[in-house]
């Protein structure tokens, strides 16, 4: 516990404090190579955390609340469609990814959703073997 007590306490105190932040604006002008490089390792650490922690907000985000189906029937409590399989012609796209706006049927809505979340989800093809 004293490495960590001592890390916080005083190694990165003396680290921040000997950094050649400027009192002024006009200051940051002042600085010389030897500043600019010093400046270098702590914007890297601030600039991973923020951009890290930018991208597990914005997953967090696209994961939503946890639910598959964001707008599809909402008023029911179960979503369920029935097709006939006489009534598909030759092929038949069904959506697998809940947002499509031609529920049950692929709109292509799921290219917008993949691309936002790194997800990989298409329809399901339903092919009428003796209609191919
Ligand atoms: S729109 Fe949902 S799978 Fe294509």
């Amino acid at each position: 516990m004293y490495i960590v007590s001592n890390l916080v306490k005083v190694t990165i105190p003396n680290y921040l404090a000997s950094l050649p932040i400027p009192d002024s604006v006009g200051g940051w002008f002042r600085l010389g190579v030897r500043d600019w490089l010093a400046l270098i390792p702590p914007t890297v650490v601030v600039g991973g955390i923020s951009y890290y922690s930018y991208q597990t907000i914005k997953k967090a985000r696209e994961a939503g609340d946890g639910t598959i189906n964001p707008a599809v029937r909402k008023d029911i409590n179960k979503v369920v469609d029935f097709i006939d399989i006489e009534d598909i012609t030759e092929k038949v796209s069904l959506c697998r990814c809940w947002r499509s706006k031609n529920w049950p049927y692929c709109d292509g809505a799921h290219g917008a959703h993949n691309k936002a979340t790194g997800d990989n989800i298409g329809p399901i093809v339903v092919r009428h073997k003796e209609k191919k």
